[in-house]
């Protein structure tokens, strides 16, 4: 389990010279360890950009939904990461929040081969060991115009030794961010840990696209998120058998705003309620601002439901030309999150703030026809609103800046405006 960590302490070269990239908040660290869900993340104590004197700071749950903050991890101090590298281990690992962090005096483990510029040589993917009992870590990078990776193998965890090769190059592509390489098992919906190798696994390398499935490139395609979704990374949940796959949500605001707000960047579950077609009902007695809900809407009629050639649209496209007020034979129905009591009745439903980025976001979810219902699980975080349809198989992140649907002014409706009912 500390395999992740140890990782980090190698790699520390994050050195924080790149001004250009402000919102630098990745998720780095996700870890499941003793009952405790563990995220670290880079973060600048004296500003709301990115700047010189990035720390690493870190939150802690024990479900993956609720957060509590711990202190700074680790904080610069010493040659090896005085422009912000974060070199680190536990020091008690009976602990399970992990409190208290220690840096390796041997720091820096590897430092940039010749030819890499020290920006083009971060965030490695998790450690794994191979069949051979070495182990084997790849790192983003960039050389020669092309992204890269970087192979890396040790013996000790200790002492790195770099691969004359690497696992894939590519043309015309930036600097590899948040690379990550992992085992998906290819007859189990298990997730499966990092260093596990044998016939039942397919290894997925996130910079490498090769599509098992028919790839029009598209907006139809299958996409991890269809909305505001930015470097992510894997860990493997060890209490549910699960891979967890974990993002950056940045913002959608200027970076005068984030000045201005004093911050950037976040991380990221009725019953038999009939719904008659347009219709709207409040979910009542709960903290609208801060919601995790799960709703399935049972569609009895569903052979009643148009037909729609989904090779030839472009979902993202439907729904932002055809906003909720559009009916439908089933549907429009769904969620109304974030909402004022006035502004459940004003036509399209983006913020009523300006300059923002306001793209609606849309995606197809493939149902089984034969149980006729479709769910939809939805977190919302005052500022921040996660859908998840079908148990998951679609995904939207979308990044929210009510300016009336603030705590309490806060609402959640539900609502049918297609001419079918539908039950909740
Ligand atoms: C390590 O953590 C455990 C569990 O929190 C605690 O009981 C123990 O006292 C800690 N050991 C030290 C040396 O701090
Ligand atoms: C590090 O590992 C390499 C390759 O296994 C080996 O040749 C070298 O002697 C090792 N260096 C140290 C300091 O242990
Ligand atoms: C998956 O395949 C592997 C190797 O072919 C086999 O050992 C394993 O039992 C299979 N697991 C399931 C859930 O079918
Ligand atoms: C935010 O993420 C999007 C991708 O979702 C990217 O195109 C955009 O440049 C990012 N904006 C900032 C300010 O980082
Ligand atoms: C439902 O349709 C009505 C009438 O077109 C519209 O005023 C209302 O805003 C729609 N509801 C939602 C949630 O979009």
């Amino acid at each position: 389990m500390f395999v992740w960590w140890q990782l980090i302490q190698l790699i520390c070269f994050d050195d924080g010279t790149t001004m250009a990239d402000i919102h630098y908040t990745d998720p780095n660290g996700p870890m499941y360890y003793n009952g405790v869900y563990h995220l670290f993340y880079q973060y600048n104590p004296h500003s709301a950009l990115f700047g010189y004197g990035m720390l690493w700071a870190r939150s802690a749950s024990y479900d993956l939904i609720n957060w509590f903050s711990l202190d700074h991890a680790l904080v610069p101090s010493e040659p090896f990461d005085a422009l912000g590298s974060k070199p680190g281990n536990p020091e008690n690992r009976s602990d399970p929040l992990l409190i208290e962090w220690s840096k390796y005096s041997r720091n820096p483990l590897m430092t940039p081969p010749n030819g890499v510029d020290g920006d083009n040589f971060r965030d490695p993917t998790t450690a794994w060991q191979g069949p051979d009992g070495t182990w084997k870590v790849v790192i983003g990078s960039y050389s020669n115009k092309r992204g890269t990776d970087i192979l890396y193998r040790s013996e000790d965890f200790v002492n790195w030794t770099m691969h004359p090769e690497t696992l894939y190059l590519a043309l015309e592509t930036d600097m590899w961010e948040c690379l990550d390489f992992f085992p998906v098992s290819i007859n189990s919906t298990n997730g499966v840990d990092t260093s596990v190798t044998n016939p039942s696994v397919r290894h997925v390398m996130k910079e490498k696209f090769l599509p098992d499935v028919d790839f029009k490139g598209t907006n139809s395609d299958l996409r991890i998120d269809y909305g505001k979704f930015y470097p992510s990374n894997t860990f493997f949940d060890g209490k549910k058998n699960r891979r967890v796959l974990w993002a950056w949500v940045n913002e959608s605001d200027s970076s005068e705003d984030d000045i201005q707000k004093g911050w950037s960047g976040l991380q990221v579950y009725i019953y038999g309620k009939h719904l008659e077609s347009g219709s709207v009902f409040e979910v009542s007695g709960i903290t609208a601002s801060q919601v995790d809900t799960e709703i399935i809407f049972e569609l009895p009629e569903l052979e009643e439901a148009e037909f729609m050639d989904t090779s030839l649209v472009d979902p993202q496209l439907i729904c932002d030309r055809q906003d909720s007020s559009v009916t439908g034979k089933y549907g429009p129905f769904g969620l109304l999150a974030l909402a004022t009591i006035c502004a459940v009745s004003r036509k399209g439903w983006s913020s009523l703030r300006n300059n923002l980025d306001k793209t609606t976001y849309g995606a197809f979810v493939d149902i089984d026809p034969h149980q006729e219902m479709v769910s939809l699980r939805t977190l919302i975080d005052h500022l921040i609103i996660g859908s998840f349809g079908g148990k998951g198989r679609t995904c939207i992140t979308a990044r929210v800046y009510p300016k009336l649907a603030i705590n309490n002014e806060a609402h959640l409706f539900a609502f049918n405006n297609g001419t079918l009912s539908v039950t909740i």
